[in-house]
């Protein structure tokens, strides 16, 4: 990417981002200097709709989603389409997933949609793949191979035997904290529907993988966690160029592993605080290289921003936005081979993490 096209793009989202800040990111993919497949794609994610009864909804939740459509749409350079990264759903009602596609369906780009578990869990997805279509897939965009994966399946025993509903299967996968819950995975058939899938890819060409649960192992006490996710990474070891974008976590994620990094995206409907503020259970690898750095993670519109990447030298510039709180850049280091936070890594920098619960 060229330094005054950079920052061009930084302007003209910053003028947008002024007036207000967007629970949304643009991702641009640059091959290069000068090279005309240059392209972005927005992506929204958790919006957790939530029906009260009759047509009455949550209504804060239904506004975060209404913005990030209405920004979508104003967006500049306009996105060459939108991804949805799960839980549009809070409870995986039909009402909820109804109204948060009518909501979704203001954007003006073609939409491509991950499944979350709050989508999947009171039905198995029934009702989302009736609406949508699959719930893994993959295409190709200039140059690009994209796959989406659903993560967020477990267990066989706990989907099918453990339960007397699905609202109470539900209720129990909708927790953040979820002591009956069970880790998530991509699972057998999709890791070798996987497999096929990139044997048909060259290895330099550059691979962006969705998934809805981080495929990497951050957490298990929350389920910001994907059982098979080393299996998974060593599928996609092989290629030059592999970025794994999610959602679920709700707040920033930078995260580089071998060729492989990984951005979290943020929620329209609110900030979960960082697994390490808490103490309870033990917090396994990675060690993440940048989270967020902020006092209250409560605060309604902590944790919103965009960002710009640049996928094509591996090189990773992530610019957040954060309304009342310091705006930041997170860019990857070459010397240390993983990004790294400009404003605020030094440890004496940071705010100190909220320590309660
Ligand atoms: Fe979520
Ligand atoms: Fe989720």
């Amino acid at each position: 990417m060229r330094k005054i096209d950079r920052r061009n793009f930084i302007k003209k989202s910053g003028a947008v981002l002024a007036a207000s800040a967007l629970p949304l990111s643009l991702v641009e993919v640059a091959f290069g200097k000068d090279n005309p497949q240059n392209f972005t794609f927005a992506y929204i994610s958790d919006s957790h709709i939530t029906h009260i009864k009759g047509n009455e909804f949550v209504r804060n939740w239904d506004r975060g989603l209404i913005r990030a459509v209405a920004e979508t749409n104003l967006m500049d350079p306009r996105p060459d389409f939108v991804f949805y990264g799960g839980d549009i759903a809070q409870l995986g009602k039909k009402e909820e997933i109804d109204h948060g596609l009518e909501i979704l369906s203001g954007l003006r780009d073609k939409t491509y949609y991950v499944m979350g578990e709050h989508d999947y869990y009171l039905d198995l997805g029934e009702y989302w793949r009736k609406q949508l279509g699959p719930d893994h897939y993959s295409f190709d965009h200039k140059g690009v191979h994209f796959v989406v994966l659903n993560s967020i399946l477990t267990f066989d025993e706990w989907m099918y035997d453990k339960w007397s509903s699905g609202k109470e299967r539900m209720g129990q996968m909708a927790r953040l904290d979820n002591p009956q819950g069970s880790p998530f995975m991509v699972g057998q058939a999709q890791r070798d529907w996987l497999q096929k899938d990139l044997g048909k890819v060259s290895k330099d060409t550059p691979v962006v993988v969705l998934s809805h649960s981080p495929l990497q192992k951050i957490y298990k006490g929350w389920n910001f966690w994907t059982d098979d996710a080393e299996q998974v990474q060593a599928m996609l070891k092989p290629f030059d160029k592999v970025t794994v974008l999610y959602g679920h976590v709700h707040q920033i994620q930078t995260n580089q592993i071998g060729n492989i990094s990984f951005h979290a995206a943020m929620a329209t409907a609110w900030p979960w605080p960082y697994p390490s503020t808490f103490s309870q259970q033990e917090s396994f690898l990675p060690k993440l290289t940048v989270e967020m750095n902020r006092a209250d993670p409560f605060f309604e519109r902590d944790a919103t921003g965009w960002q710009f990447i640049n996928m094509a030298t591996g090189d990773v510039a992530v610019n957040y936005q954060l309304p009342d709180n310091q705006n930041r850049t997170v860019a990857y280091d070459s010397k240390l081979g993983h990004p790294v936070d400009k404003q605020f890594q030094a440890a004496d920098k940071r705010i100190p993490p909220q320590n309660n619960y």
